[in-house]
């Protein structure tokens, strides 16, 4: 049995485009994604996947249903193992032993912590909609700032009496245990032993889950003295980890995906103005800087973020290091500068709707020219501040994983700066090459200070998202497994020494040079932990996986080991060849890449085309340039591969 709190672990986690594009490849329309339905032969698409909803239709054959089912179905699994596979893919535990009384307790604890929350969440809105104190008070206190009924409902505002306990003791009185209280911080014991309300006095603001359900709270005190502070905010918790939670998610997460654009502002209440301004794709960081499970967040449902300023030039400064990390994970970032001394509340009440969206759509820029003319801003000519800036800029080009955006950047940046681009890019290259060879790995987890088994999002898809060549990644762990320790190539390096680069070290780094990911979970492991054994100096990595803790890893080194695996691009001449690894290898690597360019001109395509016809001229500029490139790798690859004749 796995517990309820944990399957919807599992569920909030399972990304469906994700889970589903390991199988298939899907392709966007719309908000949603479509394929030839993989239960029942057809020709033309009728399979469409929901990213905001979770769930996956076939309109041809009837089947439907969310990342679970769509596991037990294609892969003829029980419930059960499905849960877990997913709960594997993203990093969740399940005890598969009998659980100790701790963990149910624990189990136990996050059920009773929501179970409090959500009755918070309705006593307060009751204060707030029908108590004397709450309509005077909190509910007229919306109203003065603009809010309306709807959104009031919508986002479940409420209010907390000003009387110290009130919601404690009614919530002991209903039974509920003062443990939970103060485990979710609603409720707060002193030191003698008398508890307060954290919130009192004070609106509400409930944070809910992607799922809906509310994990936390923000509170606002409408006294306007400097010393109390205006939010108070729920304490990190074991449901509520704040480096995983954006203001707002799971009210913007179907708009995000059907518009394939996600503002991104600082605060409640901007999140919920923009929303009655009719702009629902909009979520809020809160006040903390951006961290990386938030940005994976978003990019479930897109990679267009529009970075909402208000014009204080000090803020923009100190938030910049957020947007290099939403750049760091392959989104593509605008920014857009309110008017000074606005931000998205204050605009949104002095403009209607209408007016508000013409000034983002004018005024939205993309981060690295916004950044350049910023930062250029203070130079004043100066040229040792310039080439500070030009050091700033080109960090920031470095982190985008896409080579094809770092191009496009690139020479936006060379014009603004009057650099030339060769210059930049030379730059931008040698960047890169130090952060591939400083050996930091995987970038830290964020630190929420808490429960290290809370959920880990996936990997961020770059531009080749759901690109999936199943085919090709299982030839390339072949020869990692098969000859990974077999020499390839002698190098000299830097002092004329000769260096021997093996199999599974070329691989690896043309993998990662490119910032190429294996979708398959297997492969993907596999690739993963051979660096691992590599770098810990193990001279035979393939008895770790022969030896592997998981079933699964091990049968499948077996079977690449023993069977005579067909290699479709090696042995298509029939007899038993003899293979030379210092062509086959790298011909492994053309194909696996050329596969992908190819994909991802199929895509970019799609994407010009749609452009075109919504004479969407700015996009259709940007994707020129793209697709151009891309060609050239083309070409590239297919020359390539024309050579290396085996
Ligand atoms: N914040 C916080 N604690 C504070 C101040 C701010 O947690 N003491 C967070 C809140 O999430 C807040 C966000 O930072 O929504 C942005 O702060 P700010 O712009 O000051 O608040 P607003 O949301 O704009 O609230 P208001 O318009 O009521 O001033
Ligand atoms: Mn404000």
């Amino acid at each position: 049995m796995i517990d309820k709190t944990t399957v919807e672990r599992i569920m909030d986690a399972a990304d469906i485009v994700d889970v589903i594009g390991e199988f298939v490849t899907l392709r966007k329309k719309g908000a949603n994604y479509m394929t030839c339905c993989p239960f029942h032969g057809e020709k033309t698409p009728s399979f469409s996947v929901s990213p905001s909803r979770g769930i996956f239709k076939c309109f041809g054959c009837g089947k439907g249903g969310n990342a679970a089912t769509f596991i037990m179905e294609h892969e003829r699994m029980s419930y059960v193992e499905a849960l877990k596979y997913l709960a594997k893919k993203y990093g969740i535990e399940i005890q598969e032993r009998e659980i100790t009384e701790e963990e149910v307790k624990q189990n136990n604890d996050r059920d009773s912590m929501m179970v409090v929350s959500a009755y918070a969440q309705q006593y307060f809105t009751d204060t707030l909609l029908n108590s004397r104190e709450g309509k005077a008070i909190g509910l007229s206190y919306f109203k003065e700032r603009g809010f309306n009924k709807t959104a009031i409902e919508k986002f479940q505002l409420g209010y907390c009496p000003n009387s110290r306990s009130a919601f404690t003791d009614k919530a002991i009185k209903d039974g509920y245990k003062k443990e939970y209280l103060v485990k979710t911080g609603l409720t707060i014991e002193r030191d003698n032993g008398t508890l307060f309300d954290r919130f009192y006095g004070r609106v509400i603001f409930p944070i809910h889950s992607l799922s809906g359900r509310v994990i936390g709270f923000g509170g606002r005190t409408l006294k306007t003295d400097k010393n109390i502070a205006k939010y108070l905010n729920s304490p990190e918790s074991e449901i509520y980890i704040k480096s995983n939670t954006l203001y707002g998610i799971y009210f913007a997460k179907q708009q995000i995906s059907r518009l394939q654009k996600c503002y991104l502002v600082e605060g409640y209440t901007d999140v919920i103005s923009m929303y009655q301004a009719g702009i629902e794709n909009v979520v809020a960081s809160s006040g903390t800087s951006l961290t990386n499970d938030q940005i994976k967040l978003i990019a479930r449902f897109t990679l267009n973020v529009t970075v909402l300023y208000d014009g204080d030039p000090a803020g923009i400064k100190a938030s910049l290091r957020g947007i290099d990390m939403l750049l760091e994970q392959g989104m593509n970032v605008k920014v857009a500068l309110l008017p000074e001394r606005e931000d998205p509340d204050s605009y949104t009440r002095t403009h209607t709707a209408d007016e508000f969206r013409a000034f983002l759509d004018a005024n939205e820029t993309d981060f690295i020219s916004f950044k350049i003319s910023l930062l250029l801003s203070d130079t004043k000519n100066d040229p040792i501040k310039k080439s500070v800036v030009i050091t700033d800029v080109v960090h920031s080009i470095s982190v985008i994983p896409d080579t094809i955006t770092r191009t496009v950047y690139l020479r936006e940046c060379s014009r603004m700066l009057d650099m030339e681009e060769d210059i930049l890019r030379m730059e931008v290259a040698k960047l890169r090459k130090k952060k591939l060879f400083d050996g930091t790995p995987q970038k830290k987890q964020d630190e929420s200070g808490i429960n290290e088994a809370n959920v880990k999002t996936p990997a961020i898809p770059a531009f080749v998202s759901n690109i999936y060549c199943q085919e090709q990644e299982k030839e390339l762990i072949y020869y990692m497994l098969h000859n990974g320790t077999d020499q390839l190539f002698r190098i000299p390096d830097e002092s004329g020494e000769e260096q021997i680069i093996n199999v599974a070290r070329y691989i690896i780094n043309e993998i990662r040079n490119d910032d190429l990911e294996f979708h398959n979970l297997y492969y993907k492991q596999i690739f993963q932990e051979y660096d691992q054994q590599l770098a810990e100096g193990d001279a035979e990595p393939v008895k770790h996986f022969i030896n592997h803790m998981d079933n699964r890893i091990c049968e499948l080194t077996i079977n690449l080991l023993s069977e005579e695996y067909k290699l479709s691009t090696i042995w298509n001449q029939g007899d038993k060849p003899h293979i030379d690894l210092s062509k086959a290898v790298p011909r492994a690597i053309a194909v696996y890449k050329s596969k992908i360019v190819n994909i991802a001109l199929v895509k970019i395509g799609e994407q010009l085309e749609t452009a075109q016809r919504e004479k969407n001229d700015d996009e259709v500029t940007a994707l020129i340039p793209r697709i151009i490139t891309m060609n050239e790798q083309r070409k590239f690859f297919a020359t390539m591969l024309e050579r290396i004749i085996l």
